[in-house]
């Protein structure tokens, strides 16, 4: 199984992704690690736990990271998750608590004792990431690659050209994409494919099973938003859908391509993809630009990965 690190900031999707981590056989999920991003960082913690909980993982060691980004304050995603973070989804509180050394130390410990090198998966802003990387240097020979959903090669979310994760958290982003560490970068031109009919979330919503009812009300929020306008993702497994895609990577259609995350001006938080080199074009950077090759998802089987993950 490949060993597996999820930072997140739990969030309906981030749920849907942790209930798949935790379960495929494929994944050895070692441990969990919250940042502050859809919502509060102690939100995110308790629906974290609550959701593997739910899972029957209570043994996955979970610890809570960066309250705010690196720079600017925390803006939540209320308008997408609920001020909860699980759209109003009730789960009981984990019998537990997070490991109270936190995030950092946690991610470390666990990276340096892996015996294999471990794929460091973000599905929320990068603080964390970028926090782990600038004090512990030493991990990045530990860390397989990094798969982080977030970014977006075409059009944004947040803003027009900005997708949350980046746009929540600029500077980490472009801390992790700069590290050294390969990265993969599962964005907004993959993110919603992935994604199942809202018969088949009725259906399980419907059923017998526990862990089944509980993703089935997880994927029918993703067909309508808290503030009752109709979702962009309508049906998608959304951060899910990264984790399916370490589980069954030839899902994915990628490309090496230079990328650099804008930090400044009024398309700050965009991840800037230069996609000439894909029609053979000999490109020329600017020095003062940096500009770093990342595996970006171009292209994705959704109904593959949809099929994996139920
Ligand atoms: C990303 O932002 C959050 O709302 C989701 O959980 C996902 O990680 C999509 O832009
Ligand atoms: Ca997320």
């Amino acid at each position: 199984a490949i060993p597996v690190i999820l930072d997140v900031d739990t969030g309906v999707d981030d749920a849907l992704a942790l209930l798949f981590a935790a379960r495929h056989p494929g994944l050895d999920l070692l441990a969990v690690s919250c940042v502050s991003g859809n919502a509060s960082l102690a939100q995110v913690t308790r629906n974290t736990l609550a959701v593997l909980h739910a899972a029957g993982a209570d043994e996955v060691p979970v610890a809570a990271g960066a309250a705010r980004p690196l720079i600017e304050r925390p803006r939540p995603a209320a308008g997408a998750h609920g001020s909860d973070g699980l759209g109003g989804i009730v789960l009981p509180d984990a019998p537990r608590a997070a490991d109270p050394l936190g995030a950092l130390d946690l991610m470390r410990r666990t990276i340096l004792a892996s015996p294999r090198p471990v794929t460091l998966v973000a599905l929320g802003p990068q603080t964390n990431l970028a926090l782990l990387l600038r004090s512990y240097p030493e991990v990045a020979a530990g860390v397989e690659r990094i798969v982080f959903m977030g970014g977006s090669a075409s059009v944004g979310n947040a803003t027009a050209v900005a997708e949350f994760n980046v746009w929540h958290d600029p500077e980490a982003a472009a801390i992790v994409v700069d590290s050294g560490v390969p990265c993969l970068m599962y964005g907004l031109d993959v993110y919603s494919e992935p994604a199942v009919p809202e018969s088949l979330a009725d259906a399980l919503t419907g059923g017998d099973d526990p862990l089944g009812r509980l993703v089935g009300q997880l994927l029918q929020h993703r067909f309508t938003l808290v503030d009752g306008r109709p979702a962009d993702y309508t049906g998608g497994l959304g951060d899910a859908g990264a984790v399916c895609a370490i589980a069954d990577p030839d899902a994915l259609g990628t490309a090496r391509l230079p990328l650099r995350v804008e930090l400044a001006g009024g398309s700050r938080g965009q991840t800037i993809v230069d996609r000439r080199t894909l029609f053979g074009e000999d490109v020329e950077h600017g020095i003062a630009e940096s500009w770093t090759p990342v595996d970006v998802a171009l292209t994705v089987d959704g109904p593959r990965l949809a099929r994996g993950y139920l």
